[in-house]
């Protein structure tokens, strides 16, 4: 099993690839991160030995970088960890929030439809879910910039999983 990781040199990137690396040793990992100030390859030094890891800095943004990686690695499955994550940076620079979580989420989806992976995992927030009770995800909770934007993202993903019929969206 392969599986593509963005976003792994963050806060829940880094615990995830830990994760499965440990769990799943005959996994492979390959991190995509453009490492932006809240990337700390500190958090993957252990794991760069690892002959199943493998890192690449690209940002999600950027297509050929994205599409090149798909075709060289044929993942099965694509978690998207990448995001602008901080709240009260949402406010002072929306246009960095929409450029990665919104576009970046395009060029992942877009990625995962040409070379058809059917599997992609989106990791969304507490803050666009809240408490809503988990037989309802027709609800949102969207207080925040941020979470308007995390809530737009995931409209954008079921927009690809009406469109395309193998990829599995998460
Ligand atoms: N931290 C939390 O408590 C929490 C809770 C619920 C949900 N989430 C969600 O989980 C996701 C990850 O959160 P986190 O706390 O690990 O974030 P984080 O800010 O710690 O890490 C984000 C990572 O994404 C990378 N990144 C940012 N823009 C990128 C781009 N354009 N291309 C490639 N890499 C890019 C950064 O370098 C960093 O390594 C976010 O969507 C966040 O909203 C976080």
């Amino acid at each position: 099993m392969k599986i593509i990781v963005t976003g792994g040199a963050g806060f829940i990137g880094g615990n995830f690839v830990h994760y499965m690396l440990k769990k799943y040793s005959d996994y492979r990992i390959i991190c995509v991160d453009s490492l932006t100030y809240a990337g700390n390859m500190e958090t993957l030094a252990p794991v760069m030995d690892n002959e199943n890891f493998r890192f690449v800095k690209a940002d999600i943004t950027d297509r050929d970088a994205i599409n090149k990686l798909f075709e060289e690695e044929h993942p099965d499955i694509v978690v998207n960890f990448a995001a602008e994550s901080h709240v009260d940076r949402s406010i002072e620079n929306p246009g960095v929030f929409l450029n990665t979580n919104i576009m970046g989420t395009q060029v992942l989806m877009d990625a995962c439809r040409k070379y058809g992976i059917v599997r992609y995992h989106q990791v969304s927030t507490d803050e666009v879910y809240g408490d809503l009770p988990l037989d309802r995800p027709d609800l949102f909770f969207t207080e925040t910039h941020q979470a308007r934007i995390q809530h737009q993202r995931q409209v954008l993903i079921c927009l690809f999983r009406h469109i395309t019929e193998h990829l599995n969206c998460l």
